[in-house]
């Protein structure tokens, strides 16, 4: 018998960008983007994640590309728990036994949210699921011990959401999610290019350009060849655009989002806001890597900042951490659903 078919304790970062599963004793087996693509007429999927993002803008009118989470939650039901089963199953594809999974929710989602969330994973065919806040992962996976009574503050910017969380004795003790992090950044990038050079570009394009010349730091320089349709003339055109005039089209996104981690700050509790000033506020996330996001944050709120190791991948090492002990660790860590 093939002992890895028999596995039954999973992790997932079902995160509105992308998807990370990790299997106890076989590791991280899965990163993926939180895309499905499916025929509009029969509703069957075409394909999820990686080949479901490599199809987006480039799908004939009969297959729709969706990422159904939004926000850093559930935004379509149906489509989030046949993405979750998909990927699942990608992940594992020979489960004996129903596995237990822990899976991450950013701080301000509703009890309707969490539901949602704990629906797909029961659906994708857990046993038992254990839902933990996004910035207690995100701390757990950096390797910071929660549960003493100490201030740690988490700033998790992702995708769909920045999870912003001031912690002390394994739990959130004050917190903001914000709705705007790295698809906005994207969106900044689709608008500019339409609104100063006259250029249709798609979601995959605005993607690259960001990653490779987008900048929330005035002195951090490069550069990106973009191309796209020109709505002036209807031809395809290439522009190649700066870092200096993308800082300067990102600069609403990244000024909301220093704000927003401003005000998570004014509102941790003042007996933790001392330690936090001392130590710092880590950050994680993928979009936390965004050229020059650590020395804009860090002038902005005027605090120590540090990016954690792996920043992309410290939610899903928490929980992967809490899984491999969830037997041990403090109940206070997750919510237990049993299906
Ligand atoms: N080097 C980079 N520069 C700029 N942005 C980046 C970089 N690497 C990743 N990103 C952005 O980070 C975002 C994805 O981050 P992450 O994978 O942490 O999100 P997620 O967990 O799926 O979303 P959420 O936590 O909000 O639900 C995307 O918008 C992506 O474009
Ligand atoms: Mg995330």
């Amino acid at each position: 018998m093939d002992f890895n078919t028999l596995t039954n304790d999973i992790a997932i970062d079902f995160g509105t960008s992308n998807t990370r599963i990790y299997i106890k004793g076989r590791g991280l087996v899965l990163d993926e983007p939180s895309v499905i693509a499916f025929d509009t007429v029969s509703g069957e999927t075409v394909a999820a994640g990686c080949e479901a993002y490599n199809m987006i803008g480039k799908t004939p009118a009969s297959v729709s590309t969706v990422f159904p989470l939004s926000g850093g939650v559930i935004s379509d039901c149906t489509l989030a728990e046949e993405l979750l089963k998909e990927l699942l199953r990608k992940a594992c594809p020979k489960t004996v036994i129903k596995p237990r999974i822990i899976i991450s929710v950013p701080s301000g989602a509703t009890d309707v949210e969490k539901r949602a969330l704990r629906d797909a994973a029961i659906i994708a065919g857990a046993r038992v699921v254990y839902i933990m806040e996004t910035p207690i992962a995100a701390a757990i996976g950096a390797k910071c011990d929660v549960m003493p009574a100490r201030g740690l503050m988490i700033a998790d910017i992702g995708g769909g959401c920045c999870d912003f969380a001031a912690i002390s004795l394994g739990q959130v003790a004050s917190f903001d999610t914000f709705k705007t992090a790295g698809n906005a950044f994207t969106e900044a990038v689709i608008a500019h290019m339409r609104d100063y050079h006259s250029l249709s570009i798609g979601y995959l394009t605005a993607e690259r350009c960001k990653i490779e010349a987008g900048s929330v730091f005035p002195a951090e320089k490069s550069s990106s060849v973009v191309r796209g349709l020109s709505l002036k003339t209807g031809l395809p055109t290439e522009i190649t655009v700066s870092s200096d005039e993308l800082t300067d089209a990102l600069l609403p996104v990244s000024t909301s989002i220093c704000n927003a981690l401003k005000a998570a700050v004014d509102n941790a509790p003042s007996e933790l806001l001392g330690d936090i000033v001392e130590d710092g506020i880590l950050l994680t996330g993928a979009c936390a890597s965004m050229r020059g996001m650590v020395k804009r944050l860090k002038t902005d709120t005027e605090m120590k900042l540090y990016l954690a190791p792996e920043n992309e991948y410290a939610v899903i090492r928490g929980l992967a951490g809490a899984i491999e002990s969830i037997d041990k660790i403090s109940k206070d860590l997750y919510t237990v659903y049993h299906s």
